[in-house]
């Protein structure tokens, strides 16, 4: 099963689906890259040989264009899921009535709390004890679709949110790819805001 994978970062997390995605028994492949802006997911590409989608908002003449444009090309690769991981892009209206129900994202705190792009300072900053990663379907909000999954990952007295974020990614690595994995073979139930892999 094709997947895509839509990344903006250092690509670590698009790494270990690409591992999982090669083995013999693997029930999906990482189909195509696509990134937002120059970054290392795109040298993670070139070095894996996958086709790589760069689609910025800059080269476009608004975000519904970009949305648009962005939907045709990944639309053009024919993935049956699409996954996010550390794209730092909201997807807009196109992109979810194409692909609504079938994006998978990653987030590096225990939503609802702390969604967003700096979730791992602010649980760190609030003095939360335990955080951890949440796996979860997007939907128009930000970091607010059905939960697939989560893991808890305790804050050490002494970590920052580099040293915190890392620990959060070692899981996020084992997650995403586990959940990738178990939608690609057994589906998804929705129920309301509920999500459950039968
Ligand atoms: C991950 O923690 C993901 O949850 C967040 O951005 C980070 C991406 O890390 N949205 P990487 O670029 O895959 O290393």
């Amino acid at each position: 099963t094709p997947l895509v994978v839509m990344a903006s970062g250092t690509g670590s997390l698009l790494e270990s689906l690409i591992a999982r995605g090669g083995a013999e028994d693997s029930p999906f492949r990482v189909a195509a890259i696509v990134v937002d802006r120059v970054c290392r997911a795109q040298e993670v590409a070139q070095r894996n040989d996958i086709p790589l989608i760069t689609c910025r908002v800059a080269d476009h003449a608004d975000r519904s264009t970009w949305d648009r444009a962005l939907t045709e090309q990944v639309a053009a690769i024919g993935p049956e899921w699409v996954v996010t991981a550390g794209f730092m892009k909201i997807l807009g209206p196109a992109f979810l009535g194409r692909f609504g129900g079938r994006v998978v994202n990653s987030h590096p705190a225990l939503l609802p709390a702390f969604p967003g792009a700096h979730g791992v300072a602010e649980a760190l900053d609030y003095g939360v004890k335990v955080t951890g990663a949440t796996v979860h379907l997007v939907d128009e909000g930000v970091d607010t679709g059905p939960i697939l999954a989560q893991q808890v990952v305790t804050v050490d007295d002494d970590d920052t949110a580099d040293t915190l974020h890392e620990r959060i990614k070692t899981v996020e690595r084992v997650l995403l790819a586990d959940v990738v994995t178990a939608l690609v073979t057994r589906g998804v139930v929705i129920d309301g805001r509920k999500a459950r892999i039968p």
